[in-house]
């Protein structure tokens, strides 16, 4: 616990030092969306593009992140808030870091999204949302959990019978539907170009 006497200490590189060995401008990519909408398959495909262009980046994602640092974290209301802190802190370091950072997870609850956007500075939140309507990602079912949901064996499953809040301004708006994954990777780098994020 944080008390009186743990103090904070200014370091002698800076953010805008360890960024500049690569020339870009660190920020963090928050892909939110619904199980089954693409979110890590879209951002490993971002992430592979900014790697193959020599970006500096990291990943972080949801199912592997709930493997470790979160193993203690359930599915309820409550750990999904604490789900979405620990990834917000973590980031932030990331992007401290000097690197351009995508996180991908349901995060379900616009006021956690709002909670991690205000830990950064301006313009280094980019609330990415991943929009496949519930229907297609009950069809692909990937991990057969829309199943087990719909059966009764999984409770509290997202766009089920625990809430996602749509995005009302996301920094990217991808509609997946008609678009394939390349397509979808390429609408994020373009934005990250356009705002000169990279070169
Ligand atoms: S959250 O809401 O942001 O805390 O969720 P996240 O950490 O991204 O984890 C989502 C993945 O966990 C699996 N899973 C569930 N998702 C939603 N609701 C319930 N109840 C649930 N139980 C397990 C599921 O595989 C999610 O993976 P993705 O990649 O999103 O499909």
């Amino acid at each position: 616990m944080k008390t009186e006497n743990t103090v904070w200490h200014e370091q002698h590189i800076n953010q805008a030092q360890r960024a500049q060995i690569k020339s870009q401008k660190p920020c963090l990519l928050w892909f939110t969306g619904l199980s089954g909408s693409g979110k890590s398959t879209i951002a490993n495909a971002v992430d592979a593009k900014l790697f193959a262009k020599g970006q500096h980046t990291y990943l972080l994602d949801g199912d592997n992140v709930r493997h470790g640092l979160n193993g203690d974290l359930s599915f309820s209301d409550e750990d999904r808030i604490e789900n979405i802190r620990r990834i917000s802190e973590v980031a932030k370091l990331f992007v401290d870091a000097g690197l351009i950072v995508s996180t991908a997870f349901i995060s379900p609850f616009a006021t956690d999204r709002q909670m991690a956007r205000e830990k950064l500075s301006s313009g280094e939140f980019i609330e990415v949302f991943i929009d496949t309507p519930i229907e297609i990602c009950e069809q692909r079912d990937p991990k057969g959990l829309y199943k087990k949901a719909r059966a009764g064996e999984i409770k509290d499953f997202t766009g089920i019978d625990s809430t996602y809040d749509i995005p009302s301004t996301p920094e990217v708006h991808v509609k997946t539907a008609d678009l394939s994954i390349e397509q979808c990777a390429d609408q994020i780098i373009a934005y990250l170009e356009k705002n000169n994020y990279i070169g």
